[in-house]
């Protein structure tokens, strides 16, 4: 699948996606993944920040509120109109553009630092895009993003439940298998069944990488491995929102930072 179908994926799953996100129903993102990604932030106030695959600019709004001079890029349009849309409605000095993560429209060293929230495992030529973060940070920059965790969420991932419905164990699959674009559909699970009965599931072009793949990549493209994170939730967190109780069993999702030599 080569990037302009992905493009056309993503173009597709914007409006309903920004629609249901902003209803809450991404709770993955809202519960766990976005705070856990900001307490390992380092300090951003006063920063210049790149937020590739930006979608309708969530987490955009989350740096620029931390104090940082954001841009965020998204290769979805109606992302982008959405995220500026929003921009207007309340300002915090967001510039947004339609662009590819692969091909950065910026000079070299242009930021203090990037971040990239689960959308680096949806561009097909990874090391295209962790070739550009590298080009437009500055010296000393940092890159940090959340991807899918390649061991506990590869192609095949099911979470096995006891009768009284607390989760097991998570069974996972197809971790070396190679994955190029294979297209999975879902819907936010937290959505209402009428909700979910009025809208096409989403349709995500998946291009998983092992482990190994990844760290490799980061190396072979020049960055030094900073920091990891597998976020976790509590006892009282997975008791009073049960969708994210797999996550005391696996990590779902992992999160790196990775910065630039001075
Ligand atoms: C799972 S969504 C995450 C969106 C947002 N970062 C968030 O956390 O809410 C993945 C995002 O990556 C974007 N994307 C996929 N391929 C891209 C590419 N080649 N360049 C820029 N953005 C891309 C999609 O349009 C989508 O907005």
């Amino acid at each position: 699948m080569d990037a302009s179908e992905v493009a056309a994926c993503w173009e597709a799953n914007a409006e309903t996606w920004t629609r249901h996100a902003r209803a809450g129903y991404d709770r993955y993102r809202d519960g766990i993944n976005t705070p856990a990604f900001l307490v390992n932030l380092p300090e951003v106030a006063g920063l210049n920040g790149l937020d590739i695959g930006c979608g309708e600019g969530f987490n955009t709004r989350k740096l620029a509120e931390l104090g940082a001079a954001m841009t965020g890029i998204d290769i979805a349009p109606t992302f982008i109109r959405h995220a500026q849309e929003a921009e207007a409605v309340q300002p915090l000095g967001i510039a947004y553009m339609a662009g590819d993560g692969m091909a950065l429209p910026f000079a070299d060293a242009s930021f203090d630092f990037a971040t990239a929230f689960m959308s680096l495992m949806d561009m097909p030529e990874q090391h295209r895009v962790l070739a550009e973060a590298l080009r437009v940070l500055k010296p000393g920059g940092f890159l940090q993003f959340s991807i899918l965790h390649p061991c506990f969420s590869p192609p095949y991932r099911k979470v096995l439940r006891e009768s009284d419905g607390t989760v097991r164990a998570v069974e996972v699959g197809g971790y070396f298998g190679a994955v190029q674009g294979d297209i999975e559909t879902w819907r936010f699970g937290a959505a209402p069944a009428d909700e979910k009965a009025k809208v096409e599931p989403f349709r995500v072009p998946r291009f998983h990488r092992t482990l190994s793949d990844w760290i490799n990549l980061i190396i072979a493209t020049g960055f030094s491995i900073e920091h990891m994170h597998e976020p976790t939730v509590d006892e009282a967190t997975a008791e009073a929102v049960p969708d994210l109780a797999d996550l005391r069993v696996t990590p779902l999702f992992l999160h790196l930072r990775v910065r630039k030599a001075v």
